[in-house]
């Protein structure tokens, strides 16, 4: 019998079935959405290429999936981040997986490939992305097939993974990307920088089918950026180092979503806290809340832990970590691992301490100890964020992906936000756990603040 998922070791299912069984009793958004829909499957038809990290609470994700409907292919959406336990208790259920802890980044472009590959031949209709590279990996190909010459960036050794395993399938299917392009209903995407990415292709023209913008509903980006970061920056940096973090200069550079979580989580250990932004609002809201604001060229000789948080890239530069001392631990919490140069590292002495820890030495034998090369390392040093925090996300997600499947053509080729209703609803489903009980408007109160009893309560200009 072949097996059609590409995992570390199928025999870690039962552990991580345990898990998961722990994970489903703290992500109620999750499991009521399977109550909901569960019977009526508005996902009947769907099949869903999934690319977003291979860990226990995306498990769970996955199971929703499937009991409203879908079928799924999935991959992780970064080497380093899956949990080899939870990708086999879904592959151990027939499932198709293929995420592996510590995957080269050849095998991640190969893995990306297969959640588009079926066995009956037929393309995928929709897509569930974080980061954007399972669209872009289509989109690329789609060009490429139309005579474009996209599949050159000499010197740059990632994109060239990239184009080797779009080449590989252009070769073995001719039109695969064309056809799958046109059979797409849609993609949501969950990150703010897929969702950048997702509005520059809508600004030049080049979005081919509906997206949902799964990151900016207030339920994601409020909550999962900034409470899921302040609890798991600071796990990543434990777990990696085992640091005594109380009274130790931290930097965090950017104040968002995820540098105001992440900020929040090293003071809560104890740690002094600096941050460096680029926009005097942040910057403004930093120093209100108690932080000094400063920049890294300032900060960074004096710096114990330095942590990039921006989704920008080169915010980390060699000469920044020229002016660190020994042994500064540096790391990254953005989707992509170029916001730090680690790529400048590559020439110096790395000696490898444990997976996803290196400790880099200087000609002048200063030390830094940089996590998951750079890659996120709440992922790729701990294990991501709690269930609670990811039901609220993967509630939106499924939610994104109903509306695409069964209402996609109402849609242009544009982003969208789901409607704050279904935001609203989200939050909702989530307050019973806490055990918080919300206050009814009574009707002269909606009408004097200009809602209905039932919601929406905010009007979209609202910034929460
Ligand atoms: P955001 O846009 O809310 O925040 C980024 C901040 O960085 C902005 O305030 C911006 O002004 C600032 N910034 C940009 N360039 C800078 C520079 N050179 N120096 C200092 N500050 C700079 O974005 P958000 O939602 O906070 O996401 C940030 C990154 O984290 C994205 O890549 C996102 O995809 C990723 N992310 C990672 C998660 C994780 O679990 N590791 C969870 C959610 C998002």
């Amino acid at each position: 019998m072949t097996t059609d998922y590409i995992i570390a070791d199928i025999n870690l299912a039962d552990w991580g079935r345990k898990e998961l069984d722990i994970a489903e009793t703290e992500m109620p958004g999750l499991m009521a959405t399977r109550e909901e829909f569960g019977t009526s499957k508005p996902l009947k038809g769907a099949r869903i290429s999934g690319s977003l990290h291979m860990t226990v609470q995306t498990a769970v994700l996955i199971e929703t999936l499937q009991a409203v409907g879908a079928e799924v292919r999935w991959a992780s959406c970064n080497i380093f981040s899956t949990q080899d336990h939870a990708a086999a208790a879904i592959a151990a259920t027939g499932t198709p997986v293929f995420a592996i802890k510590g995957e080269t980044l050849g095998d991640y472009w190969r893995y990306t490939d297969q959640i588009f590959q079926w066995p009956d031949g037929q393309p995928s209709n929709l897509i569930l992305d974080d980061g954007g590279d399972a669209t872009m990996y289509i989109l690329i190909g789609a060009r490429a097939e139309a005579g474009e010459d996209v599949l050159s960036n000499p010197g740059n050794e990632e994109e060239e993974i990239l184009f080797a395993q779009i080449k590989t399938r252009m070769a073995s299917s001719p039109g695969f990307f064309t056809r799958t392009r046109d059979a797409l209903k849609g993609v949501s995407e969950e990150t703010t920088t897929g969702v950048n990415r997702l509005y520059q292709l809508q600004k030049r023209g080049l979005l081919p089918f509906p997206a949902i913008n799964v990151n900016d509903s207030v339920t994601k980006s409020k909550f999962d950026n900034k409470y899921g970061c302040k609890e798991s920056l600071v796990d990543g940096i434990r777990r990696g180092t085992d640091v005594m973090m109380a009274g130790k200069v931290a930097v965090v550079c950017g104040y968002g979503d995820v540098g105001k979580g992440s900020s929040a989580s090293l003071r809560g250990a104890g740690a002094r806290v600096k941050v460096t932004e680029v926009d005097p609002i942040c910057a403004l809201q930093a120093a209100m809340d108690g932080y000094e604001v400063v920049t890294l060229e300032d900060a960074a000789p004096t710096a114990d832990i330095v942590i990039t948080t921006t989704g920008n890239k080169d915010v980390i530069t060699l000469d920044h970590m020229r002016l660190m001392k020994d042994m500064t631990i540096v790391g990254n919490i953005g989707h992509f691992d170029n916001e730090i140069q680690v790529a400048a590292l590559r020439y110096l002495k790395w000696t490898n301490v444990k997976p996803q820890v290196d400790m880099v030495e200087f000609p002048d034998g200063k030390r830094l100890i940089l996590l998951s090369e750079g890659r996120l390392l709440n992922l790729g040093n701990a294990t991501g964020h709690p269930s609670f925090v990811m039901s609220a996300s993967f509630t939106n997600q499924v939610l994104a992906q109903i509306e695409l499947w069964t209402k996609g053509s109402d849609y242009r080729n544009e982003v969208y936000t789901l409607p704050k209703h279904l935001d609203e609803k989200v939050a909702r489903l989530h307050l019973d756990k806490l055990g918080a009980k919300l206050t009814t408007l009574s009707d002269e109160q909606a009408a004097y603040i200009g809602v209905t009893p039932q919601g929406p309560y905010k009007a979209e200009h609202y910034r929460y």
